[in-house]
């Protein structure tokens, strides 16, 4: 079994050498930053939906409509195999090189170990993204303004520097999704469950921690479930 620090120096040498000295850290800046521009340029119009889970994690929070969250999770999965069509078409020899962007188990790691790194990282994203837009933080502390999509995009920023090496990183389904459409080969297809199945279990414990654990208004959103389980 290879050990994780033999992997990532593995990958951070493939990706330096390859990439100009890039490496793990690098991609993590990509993704962070990207989220963080995304982020601020859509939450005005959509509220900054970009991430299946997520979009999960504030419809269990009971915060976007059942219809509104399936029609935002089909959009998210067409963005995401339109955006790596046009890395394939563009920067096909990169494109090769990194394997199309699909996640997937790396060697070495177990398939509870996969799973545990999407739910952890999913789960420090999404209850990142409650916190950070949580309006009762926003009145309480109006002396300090908050910049929502600065955090969301620093925990995914964190979150690819500790699971790269272990998945790859998913924590947005339809990121995964879209890669594994376009690549279309079976390793990336094979694993993919977790990648859906991992974000979404990390999502609904992170919107039940900060629902039910954190919030007063717990109490409220249970009672409109229980109600919503009599009808
Ligand atoms: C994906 O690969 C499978 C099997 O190799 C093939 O049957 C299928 O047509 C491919 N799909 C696309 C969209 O290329």
């Amino acid at each position: 079994m290879r050990r994780a620090d033999q992997v990532i120096s593995s990958d951070t040498k493939a990706g330096g050498d390859e990439c100009g000295g890039v490496g793990i850290l690098g991609i993590s800046w990509a993704f962070g930053g990207m989220i963080f521009i995304l982020v601020y340029c859509t939450a005005g119009i959509s509220g900054g939906h970009i991430n299946p889970a997520v979009t999960f994690g504030l419809f269990l929070a009971r915060k976007v409509s059942l219809v509104r969250a399936v029609l935002y999770m089909v959009a998210q999965c067409l963005g995401a195999i339109c955006g790596v069509g046009f890395v394939k078409a563009f920067q096909s020899a990169y494109y090769v090189r990194y394997g199309g962007g699909a996640n997937s188990l790396a060697d070495g790691y177990s398939t509870g170990t996969g799973l545990a790194a999407e739910i952890i990282g999913t789960f420090v994203l999404v209850y990142t993204v409650f916190s950070a837009t949580d309006p009762k933080r926003n009145a309480r502390d109006s002396h300090v303004p908050v910049l929502a999509p600065l955090p969301i995009g620093f925990a995914v920023f964190m979150v690819h520097l500790a699971t790269i090496p272990i998945t790859g990183t998913g924590i947005n389904p339809a990121r995964s999704f879209g890669a594994a459409v376009i690549y279309n080969e079976s390793k990336p297809w094979d694993d993919h469950w977790i990648f859906w199945v991992g974000p979404f279990i990390g999502a609904a414990i992170a919107a039940f921690y900060h629902q039910f654990v954190l919030r007063a208004s717990g109490s409220k959103s249970l009672g409109s479930f229980r109600s919503a389980a009599n009808v």
